[in-house]
């Protein structure tokens, strides 16, 4: 194969509860993921080395194997490289990532273009892994790499990577606020640890789970809830002030994984003026109108 394109979706938690930190350094999570249709596109083309390039939203960030894509890549060859009869590990390829998802904005970004090379490079190299396999790759370059695999509604468990489908009964409609100013995953989550010094296990989410096999949106939103809210907010007065106002005004809203991106919960017929009365209020984020769920990273065309 020459030549091959990826696409592959960001993430949200629909709920989102943790719990403390395990032997392997990792909060117990027990979440509900949605893949949502903002996406990056992973390209590859045939070539001797690896290379990687960047480009829309990400086009600031490293190339070498700091990047999570470059990971995937590098765990494609040592996995494969030997059993496509090239002990050398000679496989190469020229990635490319066309970011849209926020940069540490909550959302996954990083984990999907890992997923968008997993999946471009067994295409490329025609490994032929199932996506079983994929998925278990995915979980050694991080905790929602498998779930970018996947997509869709999944329940995941463990640090996030163990994870099983869920059903969900219809589709939902998010207005987007996401800024350029990101919040790293890990501050998040050590300053969990500083407000809840005796967390044990996380609270389960088996409502919201039973809630999305039914048509009632009520319940669903009502149901919508995020643990790393609160540090989220300590962190950064900003999104905290953001989520007070939108609350204040009535809206269903949510905090996008670790943040600082902010979900609202709409419905198809009225996003679009929400979104547009939400520039008009908060010209400092850039709203985007979003459905899920949706299928995980996928081959749209190869030749
Ligand atoms: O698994 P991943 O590399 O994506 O996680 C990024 C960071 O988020 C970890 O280094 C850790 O600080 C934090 N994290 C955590 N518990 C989890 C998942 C992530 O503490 N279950």
């Amino acid at each position: 194969m020459r030549y091959v394109s990826v696409t592959v979706p960001a993430k949200i938690n629909l709920a989102l509860r943790v719990g403390g930190v395990r032997d392997n350094g990792y909060h117990a999570l027990d979440t509900i993921y949605e893949a949502v249709d903002v996406r990056d596109v992973v390209e590859a083309w045939a070539a001797d080395e690896l290379s990687l390039e960047m480009s829309g939203l990400g086009a600031d960030l490293p190339t070498d194997e700091t990047n999570l894509a470059m990971k995937a890549a590098l765990l494609m060859k040592r996995e494969f490289g030997a059993k496509k009869g090239d002990p050398a590990c000679g496989l190469g390829a020229r990635m490319k990532v066309t970011k849209k998802i926020p940069l540490a904005g909550g959302m996954a970004g990083g984990s999907a273009d890992a997923a968008g090379a997993l999946v471009a490079l067994n295409a490329l190299w025609e490994i032929g892994a199932p996506l079983s396999q994929l998925e278990k790759l995915a979980a050694e370059l991080g905790s929602d790499v498998p779930f970018a695999v996947r997509g869709f509604v999944a329940h995941g468990t463990g640090r996030g990577e163990k994870i099983s489908p869920v059903r969900a009964g219809t589709k939902h409609t998010w207005v987007i606020l996401s800024q350029n100013e990101g919040l790293p995953t890990p501050a998040v989550f050590r300053h969990f640890d500083v407000l809840n010094p005796d967390a044990a296990d996380p609270a389960s989410t088996e409502e919201l789970r039973r809630a999305l096999n039914s048509s009632q949106p009520q319940d669903f939103a009502r149901l919508l809830i995020n643990d790393l809210e609160a540090p989220a907010r300590a962190l950064r007065p900003d999104v905290a002030a953001l989520l007070d106002d939108l609350k204040h005004a009535g809206y269903a809203v949510l905090l996008s994984g670790s943040g600082p991106t902010v979900l609202i919960l709409s419905d198809m017929d009225a996003a679009p003026e929400l979104a547009e009365g939400l520039r008009h209020d908060f010209p400092n984020y850039t709203i985007t109108v979003a459905r899920g769920p949706v299928r995980g990273a996928h081959v749209t065309h190869a030749e």
